[in-house]
């Protein structure tokens, strides 16, 4: 067996050589590299990782957010300090807080500069970003203003007394031994139905079975003894009064299941008693504070209200409010109500601490999953990227959950408070920007891919509680309910290349991240930036530690993001000659040289093989799932 000898970005140093001359040969291949693509060019030879880790990752959730270090550091290569950078995809605008990281690297971020044999240059930046959306942009404008941590830190404390003096009696509870507690969670579970005798069976005492737990996609009905798919099984459903609409509604029967509570330090779970099904009752009776929105879902009401709506559990869901039990509603509203009367700019870092909590934590799409060789159910947050609401919805308790984020919030804003630059976050769209021709040094931007994602419906939540709208028109998508094919998503993306090459500096340079599985969405992106004038000068990968819930799930998913290295070039767009097995071959052949495993996982290969194209300008001819059929005839060893 060969000894491995492992630097600091994890691949050994005879791979990486040879990763070296194989990327250099590449890189060259069709055009002639310059003295600064070589100044840069370390930074392209090895995957950059961007680790989902530190309070500035986790202040607030973003989809398919990058690590704000990662950034820092492709800036601090590519730029000098005063020099300007732009972003017009800015999602939670970490572009803008990477150029605020340049001025005042903390030691882990210039420890990732010296382990990769770079020289980056630290200093403060300029940086402007333009995110479309309300979210986004209001994440990006609360980080950027650099609110002072204590000040917010002591707000946050008193808000919360105040808000739990008021409602904390909604989370008391008694424990399993009769004594005074606090719960820290509820979970509840749809009602089944048995199609052949009408019986009913909540999920949970249907399918969840504990120690080791597992939630079960069969089930069998006591009544009758039929067994049936849980998927295939109807639902009960209710009709209720819905004192936000004023009116009866009609949606999901859920029963409460499970109080998991603390006493003290002891954590413990019991059956729901009749004390948690007084105070629900109770709680039914309460008013719900007016700054909850009573708003339909994507301006629309109704079903089918969006690219994300199923039939199935969003029954019933037909606006934002419907998302929430109402007890999290009235936590939710009353905070929202204490913070109102704060000054501002104080005002919008608690409006930020309570939204980064808001829709990943405190709403039904919060739920339980059973990992393997576990004995309890895992709770988890909200999927990211979709709004899934599972068969076992989670109610948690929005005080204590409010509690532990201010602490992350505190540390993020504390670094933040420390920094320097000037950086502007607009909320707008990039297609038409207020800058000068010519006037940016450096773009870094990750542009949607393709229908991946619909960033303003899956913001829609946290936008309706923030009273920020995103107005969809240049929104950068595949969408069915927008009407936006892959031809309009096309004509989009190349505007705002169009945009970006006005202005950008005639030696000025773009890093574009990008991922998708889909050959099409490959061509739509290459098309765009080659008919904008842009060529690629250089390519690596960004290999987020752990990819989006979409990028984890996604049968064929590439590892690692393609990550581009653009500048002006009049070129055309080239025609493949080589086959895609002959670049699969190749592909093998390197990675069966190299002593890295990542680079021997399939998924590195694939993201690879695109890379392999969009340098050659041109886009990968066929689909992920293809691609994986080939290599599985090719001679990877691993
Ligand atoms: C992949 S995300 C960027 C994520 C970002 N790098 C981060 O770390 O949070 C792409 C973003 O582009 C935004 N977008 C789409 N079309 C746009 C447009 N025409 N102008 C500005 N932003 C747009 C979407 O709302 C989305 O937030």
């Amino acid at each position: 067996m060969k000894s491995r000898h492992h630097n600091g970005s994890g691949a050994s140093r005879d791979g990486r050589e040879r990763r070296r001359i194989f990327l250099k040969k590449q890189n060259r291949n069709g055009h002639q590299a310059t003295k600064e693509t070589l100044a840069v060019e370390s930074l392209y030879e090895t995957p950059l990782e961007a680790t989902r880790s530190g309070a500035l990752f986790h202040a607030h959730w973003y989809p398919t957010k990058i690590s704000p270090e990662s950034i820092a550091l492709m800036i601090a290569c590519h730029t000098k300090p005063g020099d300007l950078v732009f972003d017009g995809f800015g999602g939670s605008c970490t572009t803008a807080v990477a150029a605020l990281l340049c001025s005042k690297p903390h030691d882990r971020l210039s420890a990732i500069g010296r382990a990769r044999g770079l020289n980056p240059i630290w200093g403060p930046r300029r940086a402007v970003v333009y995110e479309l959306t309300g979210l986004g942009s209001s994440i990006g404008q609360t980080l950027c203003s650099q609110p002072d941590p204590n000040q917010f830190a002591s707000a946050a404390t008193r808000l919360l007394d105040e808000a739990e003096r008021r409602y904390g009696w909604m989370y008391r509870t008694a424990d399993d031994q009769g004594n005074e507690a606090v719960a820290r969670h509820f979970i509840w579970s749809e009602v089944l139905e048995c199609s052949s005798c009408r019986a009913i069976k909540s999920i949970w005492d249907a399918c969840v079975r504990l120690n080791p737990a597992r939630i079960s996609d069969r089930w069998k009905c006591q009544g009758c003894g039929k067994a049936a798919d849980l998927n295939a099984t109807p639902r009960i459903l209710e009709r209720t009064f819905d004192s936000l609409l004023e009116g009866e509604v009609t949606g999901k029967a859920r029963r409460l299941s499970r109080v998991d509570g603390i006493t003290g330090r002891r954590h413990w779970t019991r059956q729901p008693t009749s004390h948690d099904l007084e105070l629900v009752a109770r709680i039914q009776d309460e008013a719900v504070p007016g700054t909850v929105p009573v708003v339909p879902m994507m301006e629309k009401g109704g079903a089918a209200w969006g690219d994300l709506w199923r039939a199935g559990y969003h029954e019933g869901i037909s606006h934002v409010h419907h998302f929430y039990t109402r007890r999290n509603l009235i936590a939710l509203g009353a905070l929202c109500e204490l913070v109102e009367n704060e000054p501002k700019p104080i005002r919008d870092a608690l409006r930020f601490w309570i939204s980064s909590y808001n829709s990943s934590h405190s709403t039904l799409m919060t739920r339980v999953v059973a990992k393997q060789d576990q004995a309890d159910l895992v709770l988890t947050s909200a999927q990211p990227g979709v709004l899934y609401i599972s068969g076992l919805p989670v109610e948690k308790n929005v005080f204590r959950g409010l509690w532990r984020k201010m602490k992350t919030i505190r540390e993020a804003f504390a670094t933040l408070y420390e920094l320097k630059g000037s950086v502007e976050v607009r909320q707008g769209s990039s297609i038409n920007t207020s800058l000068a021709d010519g006037s940016v040094d450096y773009v870094f931007t990750d542009p949607p891919f393709g229908g991946n994602i619909p960033y303003s419906e899956v913001n829609f939540i946290s936008e309706a509680w923030l009273g920020r709208k995103t107005r969809i028109h240049d929104e950068a998508v595949v969408s069915s309910v927008q009407s936006k094919s892959i031809s309009a998503y096309e004509s989009l993306l190349k505007k705002a290349f169009q945009e970006m090459r006005r202005i950008l500096k005639p030696a000025g340079k773009a890093t574009v991240v990008f991922h998708s599985t889909q050959s099409e969405v490959w061509g739509a992106l290459t098309r765009a930036y080659v008919s904008a004038g842009f060529g690629v000068e250089l390519s690596n990968i960004l290999d987020k530690k752990q990819g989006s819930f979409k990028q984890v799930t996604t049968v064929n998913s590439a590892k690692g993001d393609p990550m581009l290295l653009l500048t002006r070039q009049n070129r055309e767009r080239a025609t493949a000659r080589t086959s895609p097995e002959k670049i699969i071959e190749r592909l093998v052949s390197h990675a069966n040289a190299v002593d890295d495993p990542e680079e021997k996982l399939p998924q590195r290969i694939y993201s690879r093989f695109v890379a392999h194209y969009l340098h050659r300008h041109s886009s990968p001819p066929i689909n992920a799932d293809e691609f994986y059929e080939k290599l599985s005839l090719a001679k990877l060893q691993r």
